[in-house]
């Protein structure tokens, strides 16, 4: 787990290559434009490992393109039992990864594991969806999905986070 002067998050989706590097990339950039005063630790992770050491989607990395975060360094990896005492959040991109990672979680963890859309009221669903099997659109709709969650969980972080010291 994080000290108070920093705080880890861990973006979570099944395969690691198209929805949760996008959320790292782009969480990565509204922190970087935010007046949060918290170092952040970011990663990313999928709950299968059939991707693993693999770079993101050649969608995800153009779509990105397009809005000026680069996901070209980002590599897939699995999630691990660690992951639950080095994160203070861990986010879920969908209801079968918040299950996967309920069930992987240990006891004792004391992450915030939650949906990401739980942290936006602009939208009517609590999923964003998996654009893998579809086109260029769904990319889209889940980066825009993925920018306002990431507004929100700044504000999250700074209510729950910037007032201890
Ligand atoms: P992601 O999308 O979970 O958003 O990374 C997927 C990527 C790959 C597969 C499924 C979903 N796959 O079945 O290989």
């Amino acid at each position: 787990m994080s000290d108070h002067r920093e705080v880890g998050v861990l973006f979570v989706c099944l395969g690691n290559i198209c929805r949760s590097p996008s959320a790292e990339g782009i969480f990565r950039h509204c922190v970087e434009n935010s007046n949060l005063q918290l170092k952040v630790k970011i990663d990313s992770a999928g709950t299968a490992n059939y991707h693993s050491g693999d770079p993101p989607d050649s969608r995800a990395i153009s779509v990105a393109a397009t809005r000026g975060i680069d996901l070209n360094n980002l590599r897939a990896r699995q999630v691990r039992r660690s992951d639950f005492q080095q994160f203070d959040y861990i986010i879920a991109m969908d209801r079968h990864n918040y299950s996967d990672l309920i069930s992987l979680a240990p006891r004792d963890h004391r992450c915030r594991i939650q949906l990401f859309l739980d942290f936006t009221d602009n939208w009517s669903e609590r999923e964003i969806p998996d654009p893998y099997y579809g086109g260029p659109q769904g990319f889209e709709r889940a980066f825009d999905m993925i920018t306002d969650a990431s507004n929100g969980l700044i504000k999250d972080i700074k209510k729950n986070f910037e007032m201890i010291e």
